[in-house]
């Protein structure tokens, strides 16, 4: 059994990878995470019990942990999930980006690279660092422009997706000059269970479940390429076993939607699922302030995973949808620990003064 050393593993991917790997004997798993905001300790209880599993509460950038943590468990990979993922807020506050996703992603690559240096032969050969990367780094397209691939060039326009590339040409340079054997992914929009309710999907879910305004930013017809947060992490176990050193792979669900449909499908679910007398979902949309900087449209052409792995994502966006709005469902103690004070604090912070365009 191999060990991984993944890093913010009890947020949304990362969890959902952790649990994933467990189910399925692909490692045991030490997990490093801050607890940000962004995290519910609560998110992995069901590792409790598992010998297989192991939490530390810490930062990527503690390099005397991350050492102490290389050297007692001595993993074949570490995973980087850890960073600051929320675009909206790294519009109002850009430094904790660059602190976590430059500055942090640096120190883990330097520890890691130390520990790396000192491994005996066989081990070395078999170690791994996988940084789990965002499709924002490639910037917006057009409606006629090609998907990205892996050879476009980068062209980052929010705080955080800048943050990402700065950390993504860090860890290309640290193959490239050090020979240190890095594997980096760029995957597309995730959506599926247990992902804080800032983002897109899970902000109308819960919205819409209580009757509040539906926010959509500018003219709701940006387009997101969704994928099932499971079917990126077969991807990234995938790449981690198969992949040659230094390679970079784009991962996306070939599906594209603006948000106004997801939005849409969204009501109609929970119009059937969770009724309530006299209320049809999409009477809660309304169009407010725009996003600064929006990204207009993402796409991945994934057919490099394809080609060289043979991945290919197993969820189709209707059934990944309706499993999602359900765990919503079946989860309100997860729910109603995550809408802290601190989340009513952002929501106020985001939402407030963005005045109603059309309601
Ligand atoms: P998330 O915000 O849900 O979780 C991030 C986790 O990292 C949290 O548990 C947080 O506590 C932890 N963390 C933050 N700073 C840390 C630090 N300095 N040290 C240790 N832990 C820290 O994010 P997510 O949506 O799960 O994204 C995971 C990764 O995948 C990120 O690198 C993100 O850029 C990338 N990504 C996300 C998406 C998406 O749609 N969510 C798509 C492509 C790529
Ligand atoms: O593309 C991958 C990226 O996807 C990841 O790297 C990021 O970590 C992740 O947050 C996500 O970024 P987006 O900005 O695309 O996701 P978000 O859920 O914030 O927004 C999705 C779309 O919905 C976007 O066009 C903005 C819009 N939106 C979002 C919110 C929160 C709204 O219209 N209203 C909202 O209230």
């Amino acid at each position: 059994m191999q060990t991984f050393l993944v890093t913010g593993g009890i947020g949304f991917i990362g969890s959902n990878f952790i649990l994933k790997a467990r189910k399925e004997n692909w490692a045991n798993i030490i997990n490093l995470d801050k607890l940000t905001y962004a995290s519910n300790p609560q998110t992995l209880a069901e590792l409790e019990d598992d010998p297989g599993y192991t939490f530390v509460r810490g930062d990527i950038a503690e390099t005397t942990l991350v050492s102490q943590l290389l050297e007692q468990y001595q993993p074949d990979a570490v995973i980087n999930f850890a960073a600051e993922s929320h675009v909206d807020r790294s519009i109002i506050s850009p430094l904790d980006f660059v602190q976590t996703n430059v500055v942090g992603t640096f120190q883990l690559l330097e520890t890691s690279k130390s520990h790396w240096e000192k491994l005996s032969p066989p081990k070395r050969d078999r170690f791994r660092f996988l940084h789990v990367s965002t499709d924002e780094v490639y910037g917006s397209l057009s409606p006629s422009d090609s998907a990205f691939r892996e050879d476009t060039p980068y062209a980052p326009n929010s705080p955080y997706a800048a943050s990402k590339a700065g950390s993504d040409h860090l860890v290309r340079a640290y193959y490239h000059t050090y020979g240190f054997p890095v594997l980096t992914t760029n995957c597309s929009n995730n959506y599926g269970p247990r992902q804080f309710p800032e983002k897109l999907i899970p902000l109308m879910i819960l919205n819409a479940l209580n009757g509040k305004p539906l926010p959509i930013y500018g003219d709701g017809q940006n387009v997101r390429d969704w994928l099932y947060v499971e079917d990126h992490c077969d991807a990234i176990y995938l790449v981690l076993q198969q992949s040659q050193l230094g390679e970079t792979y784009n991962i996306g669900g070939n599906n594209e939607q603006n948000n106004l449909t997801v939005v849409g499908k969204i009501c109609e679910i929970l119009d059937q699922l969770a009724p309530q007398a006299g209320l049809s979902r999409s009477s809660l949309l309304t169009f407010v302030k725009d996003r600064p900087g929006h990204d207009r449209r993402y796409a991945i052409d994934c057919s490099k995973i394809k080609r060289d792995l043979g991945w290919e994502p197993k969820e189709n966006f209707e059934s990944g949808l309706l499993k999602t709005i359900q765990w919503y469902l079946d989860n309100p103690v997860w729910v109603e620990q995550v809408l802290s004070g601190s989340y009513r604090q952002w929501i106020e912070k985001n939402y407030s003064d963005r005045e109603i365009v059309r309601g």
